[in-house]
């Protein structure tokens, strides 16, 4: 039986676990795949109950399992940790990426039929939009060498070829599943990170002759995601750009709330490649505990979780259709309903995505 790591986290993160797990166990099942759930606490819940984020009990199932999904960490109360080490961002998921060196994080955007409306963008510009962001995620300034001091402070960007070279490799790779189109947002104008990219990423394109490449500049690329996102099929970038630039993607496309993502690295078990699958968004602690959360991110997340990390392409397939045919269905959540449209709550969606699988 392939195990499961399960860490709810905090805010919406319990919720959207709980809407989610029956969905992708339903999934599993229908592939005969025997998936074994374990719970364990991450973020400021691990804190509270053991005064770390990511105790050793958690790390030491994460270890043990063939997947980890991951629902959200942080909020204002653990905002005020003293140690920044300890606070969840910084103390429990960047440790995760890092321990099974998760260096690509793929982040779907997709304006689904039907919600058109909900982006801000007019549907003429985003009917139709299909993009799939990989972010680099185990480098850059995120992990490079940082400190505060009283009266400056400084993080420092460092990558090494090696570095960029994989999570390009792997984006090339996934561009020849779809429509073959690659761009590489950088900003080679000033950052030597970015020139070094833009050098590796000459030498690898020419192994992909099939796909049609082009880069642009980070700020210029927020303006044509907005402008003709249609126009992007597999986006490239590193950790921070990527962070930002999936966040616009994701309201682009109506709603946080449907944006799943895959932490995939070099790990294989005996079930396919080892990754952490979570909701690009937080714990949106505006609406936590109120019912009000949109699962269909983490739900998509897990499908992501059965296709990449048990081979089970039929039942990741299953599951996105279910998601699609919800929202054919008119079903909304909050988010997606608008302030006065009819809206379901995170238990009534996940039950609902459950009834359509
Ligand atoms: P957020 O993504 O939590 O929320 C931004 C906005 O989107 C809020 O208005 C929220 O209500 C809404 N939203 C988010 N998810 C939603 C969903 N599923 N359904 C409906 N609406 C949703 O970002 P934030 O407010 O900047 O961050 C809140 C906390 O989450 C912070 O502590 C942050 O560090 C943390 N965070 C954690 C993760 C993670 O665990 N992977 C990711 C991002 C932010
Ligand atoms: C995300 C989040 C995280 C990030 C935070 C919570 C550390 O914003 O997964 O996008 O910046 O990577
Ligand atoms: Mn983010």
């Amino acid at each position: 039986m392939a195990k499961v790591a399960v860490l709810p986290g905090d805010g919406i993160g319990p919720e959207i676990i709980d809407a989610s797990l029956p969905v992708i166990d339903a999934a599993a099942r229908t592939a005969k795949l025997k998936l074994e759930f374990e719970h364990a606490l991450v973020g400021g819940a691990a804190y509270d109950a053991t005064g770390h984020p990511l105790p050793k009990s958690t790390l030491d199932l994460c270890d043990s399992s063939a997947a980890i999904y991951f629902g959200s960490v942080g909020g204002p109360k653990y905002d005020r940790i003293p140690d920044p080490n300890l606070r969840p961002e910084r103390g429990a998921l960047l440790p995760l990426r890092k321990r099974y060196t998760l260096y690509a994080n793929v982040r779907p955007a997709v304006v689904y039929p039907g919600l058109e409306k909900r982006s801000p963008i007019k549907t003429e510009y985003i009917s139709g939009m299909d993009m799939l962001v990989v972010r680099e995620l185990v480098g850059g300034a995120y992990f490079g060498k940082k400190k505060l001091m009283k009266d400056s402070a400084y993080d420092v960007i460092s990558y090494d070829r090696k570095q960029i070279e994989r999570v390009l490799v792997f984006a090339f790779e996934t561009a020849m599943q779809r429509r073959r189109r690659l761009t590489l947002v950088h900003k080679a104008n000033v950052l030597l990170t970015s020139v070094l990219w833009k050098q590796v990423w000459d030498r690898v394109r020419v192994k992909y002759p099939k796909v049609k490449v082009d880069d642009c500049y980070v700020d210029a690329f927020t303006m044509y995601l907005i402008s003709k996102p249609t126009a992007f099929d597999v986006v490239v970038t590193e950790n921070m750009m990527g962070d930002i630039i999936t966040d616009e993607a994701a309201q682009v496309t109506g709603s946080i709330g449907l944006i799943a993502s895959a932490s995939l690295g070099a790990r294989r078990t005996r079930y396919g490649v080892f990754g952490l699958f979570e909701p690009s968004h937080g714990s949106a602690p505006d609406i936590a505990g109120k019912d009000l959360a949109n699962p269909l991110a983490t739900i998509l997340s897990g499908a992501m979780m059965l296709r990449y990390s048990f081979g089970a392409e039929k039942a990741a397939a299953r599951v996105e259709k279910a998601v699609r045919k919800v929202l054919s269905l008119g079903l909304r959540t909050r988010d997606l309903a608008g302030p006065k449209g009819k809206a379901l709550g995170t238990r009534a969606m996940g039950q609902a995505v459950l009834k359509a699988l």
